[in-house]
């Protein structure tokens, strides 16, 4: 099992949600997150103005899937969170060492 987290735009979750929807994954958490990349965050472009400061708002994405599903994530969450420019995001991947599914006790990928 692996946890993919993908810093990506605001205005692109909908669509990453939508992506990830269809390719069959089982959960999702989102978080507000603020950060800056390689480029820094000053030549970011947010809603119109040019950032000032080095953090800038992205959603962090995660999710816990089989190993056998990764490749597809990772590929569904490129194409729909890209625009090409600076700030498109990163994602990063994980390996998992355990989940438990607490109202029916399963363990490992029964309670994914
Ligand atoms: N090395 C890193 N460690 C932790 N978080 C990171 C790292 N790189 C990027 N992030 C997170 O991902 C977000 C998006 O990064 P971003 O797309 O700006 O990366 P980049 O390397 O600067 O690429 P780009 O040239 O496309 O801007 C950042 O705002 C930050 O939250
Ligand atoms: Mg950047």
């Amino acid at each position: 099992m692996k946890r993919i987290e993908a810093m990506i735009r605001p205005a692109k979750l909908d669509e990453v949600k939508d992506a990830l929807a269809a390719i069959g994954i089982s959960g999702m958490t989102i978080s507000e997150a603020k950060g800056f990349g390689r480029t820094g965050g000053k030549r970011e472009v947010y809603r119109g103005s040019a950032y000032v400061v080095d953090f800038v708002p992205k959603v962090k994405v995660e999710i816990v899937l089989e190993d056998s599903l990764v490749e597809g994530a990772l590929e569904a969450i490129r194409r729909s969170a890209a625009t090409g420019k600076i700030g498109d995001g990163k994602i990063f991947v994980y390996d998992i060492a355990e989940v438990v599914r607490i109202r029916t006790g399963e363990h490992g990928k029964d309670a994914v």
